[in-house]
């Protein structure tokens, strides 16, 4: 809770606060969320543990935060460094001078979502006569291409993975790209489950029907080339493979880089070209953006530019061969634990895991372990596909592994001897009926109360809007696991609707 003398209207205050007031309420704040640091927290964050070097990134945002990516020849500093990181992704990824893709250039961007946006964006473009796009994806293709295809208006076609596999059927990819098809994705390595689709078989198959192929390597695309170097049987997915037009890579993720930096690159600049917006139809400047965003602040991409600078080739590939021992270890954890089996055998940096016929509930156990400081992300079942618990692996969990079985251990015991959660009857056949559209908001008001998410109510200008979570979400994702997709959606949005509400402040 915020104090009531320095709130008068939110974050307005009536005569401004002191430094140190204003930065102790972002600290108290602070202090409600996950911990980002420590190794415990299996998603969001990607933290390496190397000393240092936090304060140099926060150190080099300081620099350039007031910088405007707008206008590269005003602010050519930002410009270099951005090519910088470009000519790194590039070479990481298979092309730059000496490779098979000599003319691989790239934007920065903020993000995976945008990379993909993007890359969406330059194959509808290509194509100004196709009417009515379309792309290709797997079904384990990040959210981010149908909300590429949402904001583009591009047909999103989306072909199943292997319950087993895991993986898409090149084939059935193949078959499903049509005359209007401008993109066919695949992810190296999917992010829910953290393996790698078989891109050349993919590439090949997009090639072959003339149609561009993007690798999505937001996740993985700086640590799968060097897990290869480490010995590992990392397929070929990058520029080396023929037909691949276009890879994302977050630098946000495993190149440790502080968040709003990720990398699109194209096999050339004519593939890059639609991706451009420019507009000179108004009486101010011509805008000519790569990017979604116009004005960007300079910060993220020179955090990125040091972070890279100070880690260098050697300390990724250390960091790399840190993180594959924490997750063979954590693999090993799960497979040492009766009732538990992993959803796929890792071959990146992702830990996957299910429960066996009479194993525990996994929505229980995520709340068993969050209780025990360990920080899961739930999976809801999908396509056949069952429920799962997904822990994203990273160097700073290196030194927290070897407890990870015992409390893995205990959490499930505990799992177990509650029980599963069983939604109350009216809930159950609530979701069985409820359309999407059906969907009033007094029926979600109604519904958050019953689940305990927020009060629902209006603000009561205490501090910052959204009411706190229930500390077990067991109850939440058994509904959302019930629903189907589309009112999975529906009740999200709505719930996080609620959530955020204008924090008016008091009126002293
Ligand atoms: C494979 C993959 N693609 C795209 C994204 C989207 O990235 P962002 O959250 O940076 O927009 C993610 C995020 O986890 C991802 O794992």
């Amino acid at each position: 809770m915020i104090d009531e003398n320095t709130v008068g209207a939110g974050a307005l205050s009536r005569d401004g606060v002191a430094a140190d007031v204003a930065l102790a309420e972002v600290r108290r704040l602070r202090a409600g969320d996950r911990p980002t640091h420590g190794g415990r927290l299996f998603a969001y964050v990607y933290d390496p543990a190397v000393p240092g070097l936090d304060d140099l990134a926060a150190a080099a945002h300081r620099e350039s935060a007031h910088v405007n990516g707008l206008d590269p020849t005003a602010f050519p500093s930002l410009l270099a460094m951005e090519n910088a990181l470009v000519g790194a992704a590039g070479r990481v990824l298979g092309g730059g001078p000496g490779t098979t893709a000599p003319d691989v250039v790239g934007s920065v961007t903020s993000g995976g979502t945008e990379s993909l946006i993007l890359a969406v964006k330059a194959a509808r473009d290509a194509h100004p006569e196709i009417s009515a796009p379309r792309i290709v994806v797997p079904s384990s293709a990040h959210a981010a291409f149908a909300k590429a295809a949402h904001y583009l208006r591009v047909a999103l076609d989306v072909v199943p993975v292997s319950v087993e596999t895991l993986r898409p059927d090149p084939a059935a990819l193949a078959a499903a790209i049509r005359p209007e098809t401008v993109l066919v994705a695949c992810s190296a390595p999917s992010y829910a489950h953290g393996v790698v689709d078989p891109v050349a078989e993919i590439a090949a198959a997009a090639a072959d029907a003339g149609v561009r192929c993007h690798v999505d390597a937001c996740f993985g695309g700086w640590t799968l080339p060097y897990l290869r170097r480490l010995g590992e049987p990392v397929p070929a997915f990058d520029f080396s493979v023929p037909g691949v037009t276009s890879i994302s890579v977050d630098l946000h993720k495993y190149a440790y880089a502080p968040k709003g930096v990720s990398v699109l690159l194209h096999r050339d600049a004519a593939l890059r070209a639609p991706q451009y917006f420019a507009y000179a139809d108004w009486p101010g400047y011509t805008m000519i953006n790569p990017v979604i965003a116009s004005t960007r602040s300079g910060g993220p991409i020179a955090a990125a530019y040091a972070t890279l600078r100070h880690l260098g080739d050697a300390g990724y590939l250390r960091l790399a061969a840190v993180t594959r021992d924490a997750v063979a270890g954590l693999a090993d954890a799960v497979r040492a634990v009766d009732g538990l089996r992993l959803l796929a055998e890792p071959e990146s940096t992702v830990v996957c895991f299910t429960a066996t016929e009479g194993g525990p509930d996994l929505f229980v156990l995520v709340d068993e372990l969050t209780a025990r400081g360990w920080h899961t992300q739930p999976q809801l079942s999908y396509a056949g596909l069952p429920a799962s618990v997904h822990l994203t692996v990273t160097a700073s969990v290196a030194p927290r592994v070897a407890e990870f079985g015992p409390d893995l251990t205990d959490a499930v015991a505990a799992a177990r001897a509650a029980g599963p959660v069983r939604l109350p009857a009216e809930l159950a056949a609530l979701v069985g009926a409820l359309s999407p559209e059906a969907l009033t908001p007094d029926l979600v008001v109604g519904l958050a109360a019953g689940l305990g998410l927020g009060d629902g109510g209006p603000d009561d200008g205490d501090g910052p809007a959204g009411g706190p979570l229930p500390e077990r979400m067991a109850l939440v994702n058994t509904l959302l696991d019930a629903a189907p997709p589309a009112l999975r959606e529906r009740l999200l949005v709505e719930f996080v609707g609620l959530l955020q509400r204008p924090a008016w402040g008091s009126d002293d």
